[in-house]
């Protein structure tokens, strides 16, 4: 069990595809585990491999304490409807936009066992879906978001 670091907006790593996950091996395992530690450590509510440095197709989501999804080869089976929320990122500190997003989404994954699940998540699950699997083609939700000005983000901390 370790806390990674996060890898910060700018790192090119955070540009690159992730490759497929083709075998579960121990290494993988104490990945998902150390991911875990560095996504709790962080308090945020998802992370990709991608994040820790690592260019595989992984991503966790827990966006209700305690409901981790560790998803391998994770791949959007379907949408619907739409939203428009606040977002931030782990590898963009301080920062927030208002992106759109589906308002639900199901996702087909392996677990650490090798099974296939789906599982489907509306508002906060279903953003955190889509932003994490960008994660896993380079994209990063600040590349169309509307972007919160400073004034903004002074408010938002206020009310917290
Ligand atoms: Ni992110």
């Amino acid at each position: 069990m370790a806390k990674l670091n996060i890898v910060k907006v700018g790192d090119e790593i955070l540009r690159k595809k992730s490759r497929p996950v083709t075998e579960i091996t121990p290494r993988i395992l104490q990945l998902l585990d150390d991911m875990k530690d560095t996504l709790h450590s962080a308090n945020g509510c998802g992370l990709a491999a991608v994040q820790v440095g690592v260019l595989r197709r992984i991503v966790l989501v827990e966006t209700e304490p305690g409901e981790l999804f560790e998803m391998i080869n994770p791949e959007i089976i379907s949408v619907e409807g739409e939203q428009e929320d606040l977002e931030g990122c782990l590898s963009v500190p301080g920062k927030y936009g208002i992106t759109k997003r589906p308002m639900t989404v199901t996702v087909r994954a392996m677990d650490r066992n090798g099974k296939t699940f789906e599982v489907t998540g509306s508002e906060l699950m279903a953003r955190a879906f889509c932003h994490e699997l960008d994660h896993l083609d380079g994209v990063l939700y600040i590349d169309h978001a509307k972007m919160l000005t400073q004034d903004e983000l002074d408010e938002l901390y206020e009310e917290e």
